[in-house]
């Protein structure tokens, strides 16, 4: 059963009505559900099961760092992909096992590097050669051993919004392929660093699985090479990427995809990572806004509501979809605009569809809005953040509070010169 379903005119999200929680929660509030969550973790997982891989899910922070979320995803078994100070301090607040985290981005800082070393974490991805002698040099300072994983640039088009894939040549991302090995030769003069896998990750939304085994074949092909060169390369980290339904996508499921991938990963001995984020909280999640105004301009017809772009970018920044719906059913539809309150013109949830015809005071649900969605959010115009609720049956709870105004000129300083 869909998690957010409809019980006759009612919007629920597992066992409560969404209605009940605008009215107690107030607007605009994000809503996740527990067992969707799950559902896709488990999916996941079984998928690599299923193939009698071994391997750990690992669920990428950035998507939904919300502590609930964590702990939630850390109580399925779940790893952590951080790629921040500030992810890998909610990963362990939220109990991550250290184990199972794994660090990536194209600019770790030094403070950030040493963090990690810091919690023992299972490794870093590593995406240059300047952060490989950082990362020495502070793991020899501090008398650790840093495990690595080198992040290859598989140069491998995606498919997807160019916003979202990074595994092209061009990009910022990585090491390429071809000079992997070379680096991995000269590795040995980093005393403190052992290498102990592969990474790669070529883009989020993925809506085929072409690609995706493309840039696994070639990294696999990595893998082996240093394999039979005696290096000991325990893990193949292959990303996140896998895409959801916001519309009308025909997308993969997880044992599609790892069905595919099975012969070049079986071929490498090595255990599976994976860090998908969207899969695993993008359909868990809505954001509920309640109607303001009505209002024509010329021909075209608006629906402002409490919710824009601060709380939602994703439809501005990539014009991305997603499924407008009453949280009550008796409304009918009309051509229309659905528009935020922000100073600016492209400050919209859905732009010229055929929405629902809401009056002042309805209320709407903004559906696939669990990743990228409070992540994302800004404070721009001065306009607090959401509140943000776990479902878990029938029973649900504020997992952040809405933030107060206190909240937006906290740690702001008058100084005494004025
Ligand atoms: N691993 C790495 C190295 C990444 O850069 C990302 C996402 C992931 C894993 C997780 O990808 P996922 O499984 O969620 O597709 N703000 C955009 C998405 C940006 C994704 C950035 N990197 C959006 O709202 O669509």
């Amino acid at each position: 059963m869909d998690e957010f379903h409809r019980e006759g005119d009612d919007l629920f999200c597992e066992s409560v009505p969404l209605a009940e929680v605008a009215r107690s929660a107030g607007t605009p509030v994000y809503i996740y559900s527990h067992a969707a969550l799950e559902r896709a973790y488990r999916e996941l997982d079984d998928a690599f099961s299923g193939a009698g891989l071994d391997h750990l899910v690992c669920y990428a922070v950035k998507a939904n760092g919300n502590m609930a979320v964590l702990r939630a995803l850390a109580s399925f078994g779940a790893g952590a992909d951080v790629v921040s100070g500030g992810e890998l301090y909610r990963a362990m607040r939220a109990g991550f096992d250290p184990k199972k985290v794994v660090f990536a981005g194209v600019g770790k800082t030094e403070n950030e590097l040493t963090a990690g070393l810091g919690e023992r974490i299972l490794m870093f991805n590593v995406e240059s050669v300047s952060e490989l002698e950082h990362l020495n040099r502070l793991a020899a300072m501090h008398g650790k051993h840093a495990r690595v994983a080198l992040r290859v640039n598989p140069d491998v088009d995606a498919g997807s919004h160019p916003h979202l894939s990074t595994g092209l040549g061009h990009s910022k991302f990585g090491i390429p392929v071809e000079e992997a090995a070379a680096l991995a030769e000269r590795m040995g003069e980093y005393r403190c660093v052992d290498l102990i896998g592969i990474h790669q990750h070529i883009g989020s939304q993925l809506l085929k699985v072409s690609p995706y085994v493309e840039s696994v074949e070639k990294t696999a092909t990595l893998v082996e090479e240093l394999k039979s060169r005696g290096f000991d390369i325990r893990y193949f980290n292959i990303g996140g990427g896998l895409g959801i339904r916001y519309l009308d996508e025909e997308t993969p499921t997880p044992k599609d995809l790892v069905d595919a991938l099975r012969p070049a990963l079986a071929a490498t001995g090595t255990k599976i990572l994976c860090e998908m984020g969207r899969y695993i909280a993008g359909n868990a999640g809505v954001l509920l806004t309640s109607v303001l105004y009505r209002k024509r301009s010329g021909e075209k017809s608006f629906i402002v509501a409490d919710a824009g772009m601060n709380d939602l970018l994703r439809p501005s920044l990539y014009d991305a979809h997603h499924d407008i719906q009453p949280v009550k059913d008796d409304i009918g539809t009309a051509r229309a605009d659905l528009v935020g309150p922000v100073c600016e013109s492209g400050d919209y949830l859905a732009k010229d569809r055929e929405l629902p015809d809401a009056r002042e005071g309805d209320v709407l649900a903004v559906m696939g809005a669990g990743a990228y969605g409070f992540a994302m959010a800004s404070n721009y115009n001065s306009r607090p953040r959401p509140a943000e609720v776990l479902v878990r049956g029938d029973r649900w709870a504020v997992v952040r509070e809405r933030e107060h105004y206190s909240d937006l000129i906290k740690g702001e300083i008058v100084p005494a010169f004025l």
